[in-house]
C-alpha cells in the first residue's frame, strides 16, 4: 500500500469545489461548491489521492506511519486560491499619485501625463534584475500568505522588446524558485509610450514584438488594454488576431473606463478565454460572452480602489450565464493590494455575490481563466494537493470578517508552505 504523505482532516466544512473542471460554472452552478462536513484530503507526491469525509478516507486505507496528519477540526478548508489577473511584477511604487487621485484627477489624465503605468516602466527599467525580483517576491510572498497559491502574472511595465523579454524571463524564474506556480502573460500593449502614435506602437507589438516573445516561447497568454485613449477596439483586434495567429492564448482588459466601448463585443468576437475589468460593458457586450462562454474576470479591488463607486455588473452577467472568475489585479496604480480575501469580501459587498459563488471565482473558475483548471483550483483526485485550511468557522464568515488574514495554513503540491500560529496540533 502507498500512504499519503498528508492527510487533512476532520474540517468542520470542506469546500471541494466537483465537477467544475471540464468547463467554468456558470448561473446557479456557480453556488454548487461541492460541500462537505467533516472533510479530509490526503496527498501523495504532491497530488490529491483521496478526498471525502474523514471516515471515509481513513476506510481508503492512506493513512500510515509515515503521514502527517493536520486537523482542521472547526476550521473551513477550500482549495488554494487562483488570482488571475496580476501585474505583480515591477519596481517601485505610486504612492505619490495618491494626492492626485484626491483631487480627483482620473487615472487615464494621470497616465497622458506621464506618471501611471509610464511611472513604472521608468522605475521599474531603472532597477536591477535582483531588484525587481526582491520586490516581486516579496508579494508574491504576501499573496501566498493570504492563501494564493497559483496567479497570472503579465509584463507591460517594459515596452520595449527587450524590457518586456526581461519581464517575462523574470516571471519565469520567480516562477522556478517559488513556492506559487506562475502564469506568465505577455502585455506589451499595456500603454502607449510618450514617444509613439498609437498606430506606430500598435504595428511595433505586432511587428517586432510578437513574433519575437513568440519564438522564446516565454508567455501564455497575449492581453491588451482596450480603452479609448489607449488601445481602441481596432488596435486591440489588430494584436490579438496576429497573437492568436501565433498560438498564444488570449485576454482582454475591456470596458473599464468608458461606457459601452466595444470591449466586451470584441472578446466575444475573438473567442477570447477571458475579459477583464468590464466595469462599463454593454448589455449586448455580456450577452455576447455568454453566448461565447467568455469568462469575465472580474476587479473588485480596483474598482474600490479608483473610488469611482463603480462595479462591474455581476449579476447581470451571472444570470445572463456568463462564468464569473476573481482576481486581485495587482499592480502598483489601481490596485496595490495582493489579497484575494480583500477581494472576496468586495466581491460580496459590491458585486453582490454569495460567498459561495465568490468562492467558485476564486477557485475553479479563476483556473479555467489562466488554462490550468485540469490541475488547479478544486479538491479531487488527481489534482495538485493546493489547499487551505482557513481560521474561519463557517464559509459566510470568510467576506464577512475583512481586513485581516483568515487564512491558518496553507499546502502547496502537499506541502506546508505557511504554517499559522493558531492550529491546534
Ligand atoms: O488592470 N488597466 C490597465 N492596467 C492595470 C493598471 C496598471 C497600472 O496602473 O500600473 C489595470 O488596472
Ligand atoms: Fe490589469
Amino acid at each position: 500500500m502507498q500512504y499519503a504523505d498528508l492527510l487533512i482532516h476532520s474540517a468542520h466544512m470542506m469546500a471541494t469545489m466537483k465537477g467544475l473542471s471540464e468547463s467554468p460554472a456558470r448561473g446557479e452552478g456557480m453556488s454548487q461548491i461541492g460541500l462537505l462536513e467533516d472533510g479530509a484530503v490526503a496527498i501523495r507526491e504532491g497530488k490529491i489521492v483521496a478526498v471525502g469525509t474523514t471516515t471515509e478516507v481513513l476506510a481508503g486505507g492512506w493513512v500510515g506511519p509515515e503521514t502527517k496528519q493536520i486537523s482542521a477540526k472547526g476550521r473551513v478548508v477550500t482549495p488554494g486560491f487562483v488570482d488571475p489577473h496580476t501585474h505583480v511584477l515591477y519596481a517601485g511604487s505610486r504612492e505619490n499619485e495618491l494626492s492626485l487621485k484626491l483631487k480627483g484627477v482620473p487615472y487615464l489624465e494621470i497616465l497622458k501625463q506621464g506618471g501611471g503605468i509610464h511611472s513604472t516602466v521608468r522605475s521599474t527599467k531603472q532597477a536591477t534584475d535582483e531588484e525587481i525580483k526582491a520586490q516581486t517576491s516579496r508579494r508574491l510572498q504576501t499573496m501566498l500568505s493570504l492563501g494564493t497559491t497559483t496567479a497570472e502574472v503579465k509584463s507591460g511595465y517594459g515596452l520595449t522588446i527587450e524590457e518586456e523579454m526581461r519581464s517575462l524571463r523574470l516571471i519565469r524564474e520567480l516562477g522556478s524558485e517559488q513556492v506559487m506556480d506562475l502564469v506568465p502573460t505577455f502585455m506589451g500593449a499595456h500603454a502607449v509610450p510618450p514617444s509613439y502614435s498609437e498606430e506606430e506602437f500598435t504595428n511595433y507589438v505586432i511587428e517586432d514584438m510578437l513574433p519575437k516573445i513568440a519564438a522564446q516561447g516565454i508567455a501564455e497568454f497575449c492581453d491588451v488594454f482596450c480603452e479609448p485613449g489607449v488601445f481602441s477596439v481596432d488596435s486591440s483586434e489588430r494584436i490579438l488576431v496576429k497573437a492568436k495567429q501565433l498560438k498564444f492564448k488570449l485576454k482582454i482588459h475591456a470596458d473599464e473606463l468608458t461606457k459601452a466601448a466595444g470591449g466586451a463585443e470584441l472578446a466575444a468576437k475573438l473567442g477570447v478565454i477571458s475579459a477583464d475589468h468590464l466595469l462599463q460593458a454593454s448589455d449586448e457586450g455580456i450577452s455576447a460572452l455568454a453566448k461565447q462562454g467568455v469568462i469575465a474576470v472580474l476587479l473588485p479591488a480596483t474598482s474600490f480602489n479608483l473610488a469611482k463607486n463603480s462595479y462591474a455588473r455581476a449579476r447581470t452577467m451571472i444570470n445572463a450565464g456568463v462564468p464569473v472568475a476573481l482576481a486581485t489585479d495587482s499592480n502598483p496604480g489601481s490596485s496595490p493590494t495582493e489579497s484575494m480575501p480583500l477581494v472576496l469580501t468586495l466581491a460580496c459587498l459590491y458585486l453582490r455575490l454569495t460567498p459561495e459563488e465568490a468562492l467558485t471565482a476564486a477557485t475553479i473558475n479563476a483556473a479555467h481563466a489562466i488554462g490550468r483548471a485540469n490541475q488547479v483550483g478544486s479538491l479531487e483526485v488527481g489534482k495538485q494537493g493546493d489547499v487551505l485550511i482557513l481560521d474561519i468557522p463557517n464559509l459566510n464568515y470568510l467576506p464577512y470578517h475583512f481586513g485581516s488574514n483568515p487564512v491558518d495554513t496553507v499546502i502547496k503540491r502537499g506541502k506546508v508552505a505557511i504554517r499559522g500560529i493558531n492550529v491546534p496540533n
